[in-house]
């Protein structure tokens, strides 16, 4: 995996030289790097915070939920930079802006969809090594193993992104967080890598997840 890890920065090689996605500082070093914000982007976060198992090539296909504007897909697409990343997302004002960002990098087939009905979208998406999942809803952990089951190859990884307020207010995170984790494994899927996303994010959680079935 292609990232830039230097004292408390993580950066990725850029796709687009000379163009910055949201603000990011670039910087030179054998070619042009953008640095990844872990207060922009939670994976960033969790590189920064010790998670050592994922595994994006260059060629990898991923699928992503809850793209947004593309923060996280932009620095997803400059690692599988001959690989495809479908990014899915349901508010049309925001699809607009992935769209937008979709025009400069080839690699990004941006989605308006509605993640928790991937029968709409699965026409237009393959089988995939990387399943990233951060809709931030209640339902999210149930929507993240029917679209895995769905679109999963094998061997394929999913990282699933849990904010413990998106899922209860009430509850204390690391209930929330058992609770979560219990429903994957009575399911099958095998949690690997647990990382926590503070302090760039309060009560938040990463699994990385492959299926053990
Ligand atoms: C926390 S933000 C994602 C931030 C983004 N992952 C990043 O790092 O740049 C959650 C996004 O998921 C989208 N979303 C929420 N529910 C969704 C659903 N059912 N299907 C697709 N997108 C959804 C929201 O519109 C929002 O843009």
């Amino acid at each position: 995996m292609d990232v830039f890890l230097k004292d408390d920065q993580v950066a990725t090689r850029n796709l687009t030289p000379g163009i910055s996605v949201y603000g990011e500082e670039l910087i030179e070093e054998e070619a042009e790097y953008r640095i990844w914000n872990p207060r922009r982007s939670k994976l960033a976060a969790a590189i920064l915070n010790g998670l050592n198992n994922l595994r994006i090539e260059n060629d990898s296909k991923v699928l992503y939920l809850g793209a947004s504007t593309g923060t996280t897909v932009s620095h997803i697409s400059d690692i599988a930079y001959e690989g495809k990343v479908y990014a899915v997302e349901f508010s049309p004002v925001t699809a607009k802006k992935l769209t937008r960002l979709s025009r400069q990098r080839p690699n990004i087939y941006p989605i308006l969809g509605d993640a928790t009905k991937p029968k709409e979208y699965m026409n237009l998406v393959e089988k995939v090594d990387l399943l990233y999942c951060d809709v931030a809803q209640p339902t999210q952990t149930n929507l993240f193993m029917r679209n895995m089951n769905m679109f999963a190859k094998d061997d394929a990884l999913g990282i699933l992104m849990i904010k413990a307020r998106s899922i209860d207010v009430v509850q204390k995170p690391k209930k929330i967080f058992k609770q979560e984790e219990k429903k994957l494994k009575e399911k099958g899927f095998k949690i690997i890598e647990k990382v926590k996303l503070e302090p760039y994010e309060k009560d938040h959680i990463s699994f990385l997840i492959e299926k053990n079935f």
